[in-house]
């Protein structure tokens, strides 16, 4: 498209409906869907447009909903609707905004988040191609409960009939409005005025528009859209199935670009995470937020990965979590580990089982292979961090570092107060306790020497009269 064309297209999202269905404090668009809150989604949809300006109307929430954009979509207008009077008012809000504009406005519904930028471009240009004064999305859908259905004659688009308004014969029409819109901007918020209100509830219908453009003579249109991608959400089960189906996008995109999922079903991976081809994913495997996985990795069952960034070739074991972390190629990670915050582990280094790492890197080469806890530390390349090992990092009230440098072997059970240092190529003795600095290439052992006392444990037992000894 044109840059003039897109000068003169607008986006308007309908998001002040009050949600309460969902059952929940928090404001209905800003519930999350496979990374992104719902709004977030509907406004990537309207991104291909690159509209002149887009409005958010908002209602209940509509704080919660500006800061949560704050930051990430600094261009949005946000206008109040207060009170709730029905689709038609909400458009109605935008009048303000988009004074002067000129060309098309998008409407689209903030908690739909299924529909695709395809279906909207589709739209805008079908619109716009036939000069009509509006343009609808619809759907044939299998259970057209609830939506406001399309009634025909002779082929030709004539109104949208709403559930609470429909005939028992309108009812079985199964082709619907999809609630979102393409209008010529020049007639609308005039038209927009004349809408009254009607049904049940006494709301001011935005498809009416529809129905008065016709009677005027103008000319609306329709361009029919996948069902799937008009579903709104109103509660927390259609919330959990729109879940299900952009899983299913974002599995079939990587699948499409060379990544195995053994079972899509069991596989959930957010929208903005990036996987490498070849990569291995196993069943229950999250990935999560703006994860990055090379080539060529194997995400084992039940791998959790949030925020995150995985090189090529890296092999993460069963049930490991790693957050904010970033691991090198061809490291091997798990099985249990727990990579947290602020983990770097270097290229060809191994994490073991039940490990936890925090702030902390491991060198190339490196190996904390089984029950340790390395925080705030930074261990240099080929160190060997044995069985056990700790940094007593936290004093109580303060966190300190632990260096242990290049080569080094930390023998299992070892106990390093921090801040401490411990030297290239040094060696630490198991079961020590390290609360000074180790010089390069020195042998520490910081722990009593033993003492075997001949015949001592019968004596024990003598003494306090516990236990059984060989003898019985
Ligand atoms: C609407 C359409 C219906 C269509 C369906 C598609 C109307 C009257 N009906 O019905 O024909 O089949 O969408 O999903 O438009 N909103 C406001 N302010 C309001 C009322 C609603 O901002 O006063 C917002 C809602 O937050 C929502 C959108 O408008 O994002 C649609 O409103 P909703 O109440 O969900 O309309 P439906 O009953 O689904
Ligand atoms: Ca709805």
């Amino acid at each position: 498209m044109t840059s003039s064309e897109s000068a003169n297209r607008h986006v308007v999202v309908l998001a002040a409906g009050r949600g309460t269905r969902m059952k929940s404090a928090r404001p209905k668009v800003l519930h999350g869907l496979a990374g992104c809150s719902l709004i977030e989604h509907v406004l990537r949809a309207a991104d291909a447009l690159d509209a002149a300006s887009t409005v958010l109307v908002v209602g209940h929430g509509g704080e919660a909903v500006r800061t949560a954009l704050d930051g990430s979509r600094n261009g949005i207008r946000f206008v109040r609707q207060e009170p709730q009077l029905g689709t038609a008012h909400a458009l109605l809000q935008a009048e303000t905004a988009l004074r002067g504009a000129r060309g098309s406005a998008v409407v689209l519904s903030g908690d739909a988040p299924l529909i695709r930028s395809r279906t909207v471009a589709n739209l805008v240009e079908a619109h716009e191609q036939a000069g009509a004064a509006a343009t609808v999305l619809t759907a044939a859908v299998e259970r057209p409960y609830g939506y406001g259905r399309i009634v025909r004659h002779d082929g030709r688009f004539d109104r949208v009939v709403e559930e609470a308004d429909a005939t028992e014969a309108e009812r079985t029409i199964r082709e619907v409005n999809g609630g979102v819109y393409a209008f010529a901007v020049e007639p609308l918020f005039a038209a927009l005025r004349r809408i009254e209100a009607a049904g049940p509830k006494r709301e001011r219908y935005l498809p009416a528009i529809l129905q008065a453009y016709r009677a005027q003579g103008l000319d609306v249109g329709t361009v029919a859209a996948d069902p799937v991608e008009i579903s709104g959400i109103n509660s927390q089960s259609q919330l959990a199935e729109a879940g299900r189906v952009m899983r299913q996008r974002k599995n079939e995109e990587l699948m499409a670009a060379g990544v195995t999922i053994i079972d899509p079903a069991t596989t959930y991976i957010d929208v903005d995470v990036e996987v490498g081809a070849d990569t291995v994913i196993h069943p229950n495997v999250i990935l999560e937020g703006r994860t990055r996985v090379g080539v060529r990795c194997d995400l084992h069952a039940g791998v959790r990965i949030a925020d995150s960034t995985v090189g090529d070739g890296v092999t993460v074991l069963d049930h490991s979590l790693i957050t904010r972390s970033t691991i090198a190629d061809d490291a091997t990670i798990g099985p249990f580990a727990h990579l947290r915050r602020g983990t770097t582990i270097g290229t060809h280094a191994r994490v073991g089982n039940f490990v936890e790492l925090k702030e902390a890197s491991l060198g190339a080469g490196a190996k904390a292979g089984h029950l340790a806890y390395v925080g705030d530390a930074a261990v240099g390349d080929n160190a060997n961090v044995g069985a056990g090992t700790i940094t007593c990092n936290y004093d109580g009230r303060r966190k300190h570092r632990t260096t242990i440098e290049d080569d080094v072997f930390v023998g299992s059970g070892t106990q390093l107060v921090a801040p401490v240092t411990v030297g290239k190529g040094a060696y630490v003795g198991a079961g020590s306790v390290v609360t000074e600095d180790v010089p390069p290439r020195a042998l520490a052992i910081a722990r009593g020497r033993q003492v075997n006392k001949p015949g001592g444990s019968d004596k024990i037992r003598k003494k306090t009269g516990a236990g059984a000894t060989d003898k019985e």
